[in-house]
């Protein structure tokens, strides 16, 4: 099967076996029978968050879980999404009910599936901020648990599901916990400014969309994985340093200690921005982003993002990270 088109990226993608179940029967059933024919699952969301291989060797399995549905906690509404619920769509039909937690968090690509995971965040907000629990299934027989929050052990862009339960469960629900009361969080860049004084759920999310659709290329026409790299985490004495050469350097305080830096300043500052190396590029409106114009793989964006980490280790002395997971073959 091609699976070109499972990413969001565009890398050229052939596996053995590709199944989407749509029901938790059908996905036990799926991960019942690539386990009796030995095949290794590799699970897949919206997959905009991935650099997948040329080849992918045993059973591909995206979760087609669609259901949602809402139920009330006391002075809270808990909405409960399926893993293949599209995650912007969610967020902007909770914003349309007037419940807040998501309005943040509009626009992002992908499925709820994957949500977790990384965690994902934007403008102030992440998941964690808004997440009851999690339901997952187990690759190994099958059995659902649900994991609370803390469970969930999440961090920047991390979670367990990154680490130790990485390959050994499939996640088929969220439970989210939403606000009926107006809780808007405005304090990002220019977000106060776009929205009027008392601004609905909706406005907000409306407002980031409109922020992110004037950044970030839609994968649709500009393939790419959002942002590329994780904003580095330094100790205080480099970003010291660093905003000792650099006053303009943008650099966030963090509550365990350091200063989160941006990886996109950083690149830019390095002349890399709107940069184009082959067949891919430095998105020249957000230079965190690598765009595929076409006709490269896997390797090749490899090649790329080391080029530019190793022009941002040299110049400022700060290892970037890859943010998008990378597949095994
Ligand atoms: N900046 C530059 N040049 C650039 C890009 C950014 O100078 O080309 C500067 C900006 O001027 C600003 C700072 O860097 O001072 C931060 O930029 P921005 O607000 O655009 O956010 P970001 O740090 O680049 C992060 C997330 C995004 C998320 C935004 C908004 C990561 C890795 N990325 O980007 O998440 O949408 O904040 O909250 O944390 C993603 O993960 O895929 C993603 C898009």
């Amino acid at each position: 099967r091609d699976l070109t088109w499972a990413n969001t990226l565009g890398l050229p993608c052939r596996a053995a076996f590709f199944a989407a179940p749509t029901t938790l029967g059908a996905l036990r059933d799926c991960l019942g029978d690539a386990r009796r024919a030995g095949h290794r699952v590799t699970l897949l969301g919206g997959g905009s968050n991935v650099l997948l291989p040329p080849r992918l060797g045993g059973a591909v399995v995206r979760p087609a879980l669609r259901q949602w549905w809402l139920e009330r906690a006391g002075e809270r509404v808990r909405a409960y999404a399926g893993a293949g619920v599209n995650w912007h769509g969610l967020v902007m039909a909770l914003a349309a009910r007037g419940l807040w937690g998501l309005e943040n968090l509009a626009l992002i690509p992908g499925d709820c599936g994957a949500a977790p995971v990384q965690n994902i965040g934007a403008y102030g907000v992440e998941l964690a901020d808004v997440l009851y629990a999690v339901d997952v299934m187990s690759l190994s027989d099958g059995r659902m648990r649900r994991l609370s929050r803390r469970e969930c052990r999440f961090g920047y862009r991390d979670s367990i599901f990154k680490r130790s339960l990485a390959g050994e469960v499939v996640i088929t629900r969220l439970v989210l916990e939403l606000e009926r009361t107006p809780r808007p969080v405005l304090g990002y860049g220019d977000l106060a400014a776009r929205v009027g004084p008392a601004p609905s759920a909706l406005d907000v999310a409306q407002a980031v969309s409109a922020i992110r659709r004037e950044k970030l290329p839609d994968p649709r026409y500009m393939p790419n994985a959002g942002s590329f790299f994780k904003n580095p985490i330094v100790d205080e004495a480099l970003a010291r340093r660093l905003q000792h050469a650099y006053p303009d350097m943008p650099h966030f305080p963090q509550t365990g200690g350091g200063y989160k830096l941006a990886a996109g300043w950083l690149i830019e500052r390095c002349g890399l921005k709107g940069r184009r190396f082959g067949a891919f590029g430095i998105h020249p409106r957000q230079a965190l982003v690598l765009v595929h114009f076409g006709g490269g793989d896997r390797a090749g964006l490899a090649r790329v993002a080391k080029q530019v980490a190793d022009a941002v280790e040299a110049r400022f002395g700060v290892a970037l990270e890859i943010e998008p997971r990378t597949i095994k073959a």
